[in-house]
């Protein structure tokens, strides 16, 4: 496996593998991996010759008191997990290297983003459409995967790629979840062990919404008995609970073929974020996630 800091020895290195024509599968995270970042790799080595993760902290998608500087990093052992996951490269460059000077073009993301992470965090899915565009041009993948457990940030990037015709399919991963139900993520480990325990109630909660919901009864009324049984059930606070038809993330309608029921549960010291995505049953056959 090789590891590269530098962007221009990234391009060339790039360049060998376009012209010796292989195909490129790319995995981008912040590190700190587990599983969930596994699955990923995993599933890019299925369908591609070539793995390439990048590793990179993006400062742009991180306000001023969000988590940037106590974001978990540790990349030595990143480093053995991707290469016994066999990611073939990886992408690692200092933010200096990244932004030697603030962008003099800033994004701004108009659609998908009022609402659930998108509201609280401000400019936030800016930042990771910033760090996104350059990524992919300094990758060139052919194709690109994200995880459903950010299953806004997968409609954001769904956007990027179609306004801007990067020519890049997007691959959506199933959530890789503990046993006990709690959706991996790097900053489970912030957790207390009180709030660990508690924790996996954020998915049965939103499972138990997903039943509400469709049993008929409505979207404002099936929010409220979400955010009723975390409050009830846990020491978080309910940052919210939202449902929309999914990937436009528009309030949900008799047509709606598919649906999100996503909360956001805050910690003392860690802020979780959790998804359900169902089809209606509108349409028969609806199997992607991202069918437009
Ligand atoms: P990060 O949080 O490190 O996540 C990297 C990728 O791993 C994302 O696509 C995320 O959805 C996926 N992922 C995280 N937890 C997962 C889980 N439990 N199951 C499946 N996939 C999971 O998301 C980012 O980094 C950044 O915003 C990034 C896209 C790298 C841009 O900076």
């Amino acid at each position: 496996m090789q590891v590269y800091e530098n962007i221009q020895e990234f391009k060339n290195q790039i360049k060998s593998i376009k012209q010796a024509n292989l195909s490129i599968g790319f995995v981008p995270t912040m590190g700190y991996l587990h599983e969930g970042h596994l699955s990923l790799v995993e599933a890019a080595k299925n369908e591609n010759d070539i793995v390439i993760m990048s590793i990179f902290v993006n400062p742009l998608q991180f306000g001023p008191n969000e988590d940037y500087s106590t974001y978990p990093r540790d990349f030595g052992r990143d480093k053995e997990l991707a290469e016994e996951a066999g990611v073939d490269l990886i992408f690692a460059p200092q933010p200096e290297e990244m932004y030697p000077r603030t962008p003099s073009i800033q994004f701004t993301v108009s659609e998908r983003v009022n609402v659930l992470c998108g509201r609280k965090r401000e400019g936030h899915f800016d930042g990771v459409a910033a760090v996104l565009t350059k990524l992919f041009h300094l990758a060139e993948p052919d194709r690109a995967y994200f995880g459903l457990k950010d299953a806004q940030q997968v409609a954001v990037v769904d956007g990027l790629i179609k306004d801007f015709n990067f020519p890049i399919q997007l691959s959506p991963v199933e959530t890789v979840r503990e046993e006990d139900g709690l959706a991996k993520s790097s900053r489970n480990v912030k957790l207390t062990s009180e709030e660990r325990r508690e924790a996996p109630e954020i998915y049965a909660a939103l499972k138990y919404g997903k039943d509400m919901f469709l049993s008929g009864i409505g979207a404002e009324d099936v929010e409220r008995m979400i955010s009723e049984r975390l409050r009830e059930r846990t020491s978080g606070t309910v940052d919210y609970v939202e449902i929309y038809e999914y990937p436009f993330l528009k309030a949900p309608d008799q047509s709606s073929e598919k649906i999100i029921i996503a909360a956001a549960l805050q910690y003392s010291n860690a802020r979780l974020i959790d998804n359900v995505i169902f089809s209606t049953g509108v349409r028969e056959g609806d199997s992607t996630c991202l069918e437009q």
